[in-house]
């Protein structure tokens, strides 16, 4: 196990009508900018509770934040909070909210030319406007963490920024929030968790083992929880197992001093931005083909994945690793999602697509830094 330091300041508030709690966490002078999606806060609750715990506050609601946050509309909510002096965010939503407002609470205090420049050059934020967050959809663990991922479609490009800076102060976790989900966005999240955790433990032996049997405990959660889920939509404990599970995923707890991946998310984030996919269901064709490709490298921890999460016990190590990467495509045609590029009708010349995109920003990804733009190609192509 390499040396490191963790410190994760996110206050989490875990539970049924637990958005009550954040009313003491908001400054009390706060002028606040509430955040939120296409609406579906309005139909579950937790727009309702939030605006309690806001109390007699001043805000200022910013709506139609999309799926996978488009930069035009977070320089809109940027305009807006720097117009009316907002001194404080709440994000209320999944991923694409809470990841907008990790966007805007930066680029609302940022002194350089263009806070695109975040993104696109990597350029560091000095400072953001603090901001809290209520989730209803788990499965990015932004809510946990310090990443952002935004996108600029007139250019196709999804590119990700993280930052010490934009962690929440605090999230609220209230599962009863995602009974509404509909099964797309749960399916959606269940995958995107169980990946994140793949990045993370699908690599080499570290002698890291609290981190693998942690990494092992949230994999088995969603593996079991998920399709449940999907029977049982109002199920609480269900529902709350995955929500922490997802949380955990990737809250950088199990990513300390193990090598980590992310070939499939930055592979993943070059079909969403070419062809407009889930998040997803980009992880749900990449992860398998990433394993297939890398099993040779990945072998140890692939066999182990097989062994301690799925059950598998075949006998010699490549048969082990190949049922593994069958249990794992199973498991997510299970949840509802396809595994091959065909599976969402996408151009014959998409891995030569994907192969160039990934080219404009990496020379090479993966944990050892050695899968090559055609190596993605050849990937995709499995
Ligand atoms: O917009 P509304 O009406 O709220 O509807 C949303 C949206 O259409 C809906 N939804 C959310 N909660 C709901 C609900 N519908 C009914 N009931 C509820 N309780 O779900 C749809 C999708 O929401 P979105 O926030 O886009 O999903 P998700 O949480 O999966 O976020 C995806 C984004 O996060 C990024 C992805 O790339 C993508 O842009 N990621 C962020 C990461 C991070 N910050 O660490 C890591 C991830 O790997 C990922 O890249
Ligand atoms: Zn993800």
């Amino acid at each position: 196990m390499e040396n490191f330091i963790f410190q994760n300041p996110v206050k989490i508030l875990f539970g049924k009508g637990m958005a009550a709690k954040a009313a003491a966490l908001i400054p009390a002078k706060a002028k606040i900018l509430l955040v939120y999606g296409g609406g579906s806060v309005k139909k579950n609750g937790s727009y309702d509770q939030t605006v309690a715990a806001i109390g007699k506050r001043k805000f200022v609601e910013f709506g139609g934040i999309e799926p996978n946050p488009e930069y035009a509309t977070c320089m809109k909510a940027v305009k807006l909070a720097r117009d009316k002096k907002l001194d404080f965010i709440i994000a209320l939503g999944g991923g694409s909210v809470i990841d907008a407002c990790k966007f805007i609470a930066a680029a609302a205090v940022y002194k350089g030319k263009d806070p695109w420049d975040i993104l696109e050059k990597g350029l560091p934020v000095k400072d953001a406007l603090p901001f809290g967050t209520v989730l209803t959809l788990p499965a990015t663990g932004s809510e946990m963490n310090m990443n952002s991922v935004v996108s600029r479609r007139e250019i196709g490009k999804k590119l990700a920024f993280a930052s010490e800076k934009v962690y929440p102060q605090f999230s609220v976790l209230d599962p009863t929030f995602t009974y509404t989900l509909p099964r797309r966005q749960t399916r959606n999240g269940v995958i995107d968790a169980f990946v994140h955790v793949m990045e993370q433990y699908l690599t080499r032996p570290a002698n890291a083992e609290i981190q693998d049997r942690f990494a092992e405990s949230i994999a088995q959660t969603l593996v079991k929880e998920g399709p449940v889920a999907l029977k049982k939509p109002e199920d609480y404990d269900c529902r709350a197992n995955i929500m922490l599970a997802a949380t955990m995923a990737l809250n950088h707890l199990i990513a300390v001093g193990v090598p980590q991946d992310w070939s499939s998310h930055l592979i993943g984030h070059e079909l969403t931005a070419l062809y407009g996919l889930d998040h997803a269901e980009t992880l749900a064709i990449a992860l398998p083909k990433v394993m297939e490709y890398k099993k040779a490298q990945k072998l140890d921890k692939i066999v182990q994945l097989g062994r301690r999460v799925f059950g598998i016990e075949e006998k010699g190590k490549i048969k082990a690793a190949n049922a593994t990467i069958e249990a794992v495509k199973k498991f997510f045609v299970k949840m509802g999602a396809g595994v091959e590029l065909k599976s969402y009708k996408l151009p014959a010349d998409a891995p030569e697509a994907v192969g160039k995109n990934i080219a404009r920003t990496y020379k090479a990804i993966g944990e050892n830094g050695d899968i090559t733009p055609a190596d993605v190609v050849k990937i995709l192509k499995i």
